[in-house]
């Protein structure tokens, strides 16, 4: 099975005046034709899909999402509106209609996808209530003996000097990782929101963060590939385990 990771799109209004706008739709469009060209699966968007949780927002990047060949799962980021992309992703049968969380499990998928929203409405951090944290749990004790991914918007670690406290409670995030390691099933936690790679053993699993498919926005990648925007491909194959990939997308 191999699923692609894109992240942190930061789409904006087809109306909008901002240089940006244009180039950003075009790093996505790009990578979309990339994973095209075969062999994926599934794709999974860790947040942060538009830039202000505007409609026009959301408008243009189901436009430009509707190319897409592989199914694709979605998760908030704290630039995402709940309502909103509801309303643009009503066709997404996965997302649930209604409540205060935007998370989800799918079963039909030789990997198990867990989605935990880590999103509240007004918080630029990652927030794990108990609510959010008692629905993981369950849903994690359900599939005990499935291969699971989790993916999270927000990283509940810190990244160095990079990336310090950006989740509301600190002894929350150390819940959450207990919950993880309760769970060995849990294969790995894919992550967006710092816009840079980074790894590293958390919970009992590893956990990964990618830079933004914006390419204005993102951190750390090498100056070398210039404007080529990128995505993960995490390959996961019996004999190997999860493999994960940088593609970087040159044409
Ligand atoms: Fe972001």
């Amino acid at each position: 099975m191999v699923i692609a990771q894109i992240s942190d799109t930061h789409i904006l209004a087809r109306s909008s005046e901002q240089a940006v706008g244009a180039a950003r739709a075009e790093n996505l469009r790009r990578c979309i034709a990339d994973i095209n060209r075969g062999g994926v699966d599934v794709v999974v968007h860790t947040g942060d899909s538009v830039h202000h949780g505007m409609a026009e927002e959301y408008a243009h990047l189901r436009e430009i999402l509707a190319d897409l060949e592989a199914p694709l799962f979605l998760i908030p980021g704290n630039r995402d509106r709940h309502g909103a992309l509801r309303v643009a992703f009503d066709h997404l049968s996965y997302l649930p209609r209604n409540g205060d969380f935007l998370h989800y499990a799918v079963e039909d998928q030789p990997i198990r996808l867990v989605a935990l929203d880590s999103v509240a409405a007004g918080e630029r951090k990652g927030v794990f209530c108990a609510r959010r944290l008692a629905w993981l749990e369950e849903t994690l004790a359900r599939e005990p003996d499935r291969p699971t991914i989790l993916f999270i918007h927000h990283p509940p670690f810190d990244i160095g000097r990079h990336y310090v406290g950006g989740y509301r409670r600190p002894e929350d995030a150390r819940k959450l990782a207990a919950v993880v390691s309760r769970h060995p099933q849990v294969e790995r936690l894919l992550c967006g929101h710092v816009h840079r790679l980074h790894r590293e053993s958390w919970g009992g699993t590893v956990a990964t963060t990618m830079p933004s498919v914006a390419v204005d926005l993102r951190k750390g990648v090498d100056k070398a590939i210039e404007a080529a925007p990128l995505y993960l491909l995490h390959v996961a194959s019996g004999e190997d385990g999860l493999v994960s990939h940088t593609r970087v997308v040159t044409h």
